[in-house]
């Protein structure tokens, strides 16, 4: 399945008018209302933010100043007086929402648990007592590696509750991975579980978290509290490890929200880059809930009877802001699956909509795809009548790939929102508004209100139509990254001086190449840099490759990506080995296997090409170009010259 290339943009034709019946009860209901929000929004940035922090969201005390801008780092609310916490939970508990759905899980096994708003206050309330008791005071940072079981989401609740900074590491990284993260971020208390069901097997988290912390190898960490979900046998530390349902059981459920500084820590969330080890992307408290509130709201257009489905794991950026802060502050009804499409039930998500009546339904493109190769039969099979509005995130959806979800699982009625943003956005930055957008397969369309995205060269000058070039924002927005965890300057270095600034305007880098056709219609094509979005994970090359050379048979490595129809992208390695190690398969899978180990089962390469040497420049830099095309099957085409050693390339070629 091809992705969106400039030709395909440039012949794309059909648009899909957002269906009458949509736009009438929409929230945003016609190009027009959506075009005064925008211009509202672009005349007075602050005016417009302002007023709907006062209108959307409970604030202890009210901010003095909107936004302090000190390129590149931002203050937005200053002085203002939040817990996102309280607008998640607190203040739905005095309405009729009291006793609505909050969150409705269910687990792989076939296992269910609604929490009501007043049921999940609760729980929140008393994890929070309990974070209390193990000795995690505000600004301390709580790791979390968890399955997709409600606790996940009670113990980040419970850390915004209380003023704690948590930092979710997906529970598919290993434990090295976690180990890395839990030491950068300098973690007190993990919360974690016994086990999580993935694909008919059990992941064993809590063994993974007794490998990250042996040897005191992350000597912050005091405390871990376990959740017993698989039940299979696991050791328990005595002093260090805790049971969760032993806690929680005589904690007390009275524990006022701790009024936060705006610009309090929420969450750090790692995420890779094209250099150095994963960087620590830092989330405020005030602008995040305003930001991620108001884009639930309009873009998924949400309404107070609706069933919301996100199948993100909170892992993720998408699941912090799109399964539990966005929805939960909104006062929806979130669910949360903890499943995915196996080989005892590849209908499972079918099944889930139809179960609880799903009215929308947010995914990633490689999900999609991936329903599209077992075949229609699966969703036909399931009443789908529920759904209205449909999402999608993580990469470009091919055109082919969104005409079958629109067609498909939509019915053709239903509109499609595909969402661009990162985890340093912290929400949804380009998008449709559904009802009031008409959207193109393969396009996020325009930019949110008070959004003013650009494409650029990388002097920041304006790209020309026919070309396109770097996706760039001009203004902070409130839900924006405000520095990399311990690393101010690296924040600075790589979102906001790689187009270096003009007369004092700064240009937020967002490292995706982009094209707005003549509409004004965004089309993001992908990744600029060394990061490659495997299956909508994002993975640095050099942290792979770093990965490899860390094997006692490995030279050298250069990772690349290769065109995958399921995944988007596939991990390809070029490596050459130490002088006396022999080339064979069994290295190959030891290498993957080493890789896993690293890093985690997303990681794995799909495949290890053995060279003698890599192409290089005069200069010593790997020509990764050259190595992309090679990995593709394609041609080399544009210049060679600057190779130091051509044979190189020859030797490559020939396998
Ligand atoms: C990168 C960010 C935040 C959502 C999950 C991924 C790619 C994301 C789209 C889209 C084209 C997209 C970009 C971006 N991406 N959404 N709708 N169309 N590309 O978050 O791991 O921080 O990755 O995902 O390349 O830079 P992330």
């Amino acid at each position: 399945m091809s992705q969106p290339t400039i030709e395909s943009i440039l012949h794309e034709e059909r648009l899909f008018h957002p269906p009458a019946e949509f736009s009438q009860h929409a929230q945003i209901k016609s190009l027009e209302q959506y075009q005064q929000l925008y211009d509202k929004a672009k005349a007075d940035p602050q005016a417009f933010w302002a007023e709907l922090a006062d209108t959307e969201l409970h604030w202890f005390q009210k901010w003095d100043t909107v936004l302090d801008w000190q390129p590149p780092f931002a203050k937005w609310f200053v002085n203002g007086k939040i817990n996102i916490s309280y607008n998640c939970l607190d203040r739905h508990l005095t309405t009729w929402r009291r006793n609505k759905a909050a969150l409705i899980w269910e687990g792989e096994p076939g296992d269910s648990r609604t929490l009501t708003y007043a049921q999940l206050h609760r729980e929140v309330c008393q994890f929070a007592n309990v974070l209390k008791q193990l000795g995690v005071e505000k600004g301390d940072r709580v790791g979390i590696y968890m399955p997709m079981i409600p606790e996940a989401a009670i113990a980040m609740l419970a850390c915004a509750r209380i003023g704690a900074v948590h930092s979710v590491v997906f529970g598919g990284f290993s434990a090295e991975a976690l180990r890395d993260r839990l030491v950068d971020v300098q973690a007190k208390l993990v919360v974690t579980a016994d086990g999580g069901w993935r694909k008919d097997v059990i992941v064993p988290l809590k063994e993974q978290v007794d490998k990250a912390l042996a040897g005191n190898s992350a000597p912050n960490v005091e405390n871990v509290v376990v959740v017993r979900r698989t039940e299979q046998k696991i050791t328990m530390e005595s002093g260090r490890d805790h049971w969760w349902h032993d806690l929680q059981a005589k904690a007390s459920a009275d524990c006022p929200a701790e009024p936060m500084d705006s610009e309090d820590m929420l969450f750090v969330l790692y995420t890779s880059g094209s250099t150095g080890k994963p960087k620590g992307v830092v989330h405020t408290t005030g602008g995040y809930n305003l930001y991620t509130h108001i884009t639930t709201k309009w873009i998924f257009d949400l309404k107070d009877t609706d069933v919301y489905w996100c199948t993100a794991d909170v892992g993720w950026i998408t699941g912090h802001s799109y399964i539990v802060y966005g929805p939960l502050s909104n006062g929806a009804t979130s669910v949360m699956y903890e499943g995915a499409p196996r080989a005892s039930n590849p209908g499972c998500m079918w099944d889930v909509i139809e179960k609880y009546g799903v009215n929308i339904f947010y995914t990633a493109p490689t999900a999609i795809r991936a329903f599209i190769k077992m075949g229609e039969q699966l969703p036909n099979a399931r009443n789908l009548d529920s759904l209205r509005l449909l999402g999608t995130v993580g990469e470009p959806i091919n055109p082919e790939a969104w005409m079958w979800y629109h067609r498909v699982i939509g019915k053709e009625r239903c509109p499609i929102v595909d969402t661009w943003w990162q985890t340093e956005t912290g929400g949804i930055m380009i998008t449709p508004l559904p009802g009031a957008v008409p959207t193109k397969p393969g396009s996020a369309t325009l930019p949110f209100p008070g959004i003013l995205a650009d494409i650029v060269d990388l002097e920041g000058n304006p790209a020309p139509a026919s070309e396109g070039g770097y996706l760039a924002v001009q203004h902070p927005w409130p839900g924006m990254m405000r520095t990399v965890y311990g690393d101010p300057d690296r924040f600075r270095r790589t979102y906001w001086e790689h187009i270096p600034p003009k007369d004092g305007q700064y240009l937020y880098f967002a490292g995706d190449g982009a094209r707005c056709d003549q509409d004004g219609y965004f089309w993001v094509m992908g990744r600029v840099d060394d990061v490659i979005n495997v299956a909508g994970h994002r993975l640095g090359t050099m942290e792979i490759e770093s990965a490899l050379v860390s094997h006692s048979a490995v030279a050298e490595a250069a990772v690349v990506g290769k065109p995958d129809d399921l995944k988007g992208e596939e991990i390809v390695a070029f490596v050459t080995l130490e002088n006396n190690i022999a080339a064979s398969d069994e290295l190959k899978n030891e290498l993957k296997k080493h890789v896993v180990q690293e890093i985690g089962a997303i990681a794995r390469p799909g495949e290890i090409k053995f060279a003698d040497a890599l192409p290089k420049t005069r200069s010593g830099k790997i020509m990764r170009r050259l190595l992309r095309s090679l990995a593709a099957g394609e041609e080399i085409s544009g210049d060679t010259s600057t190779l130091e050693d051509r044979s190189v390339l020859e030797k490559l070629r020939e396998g």
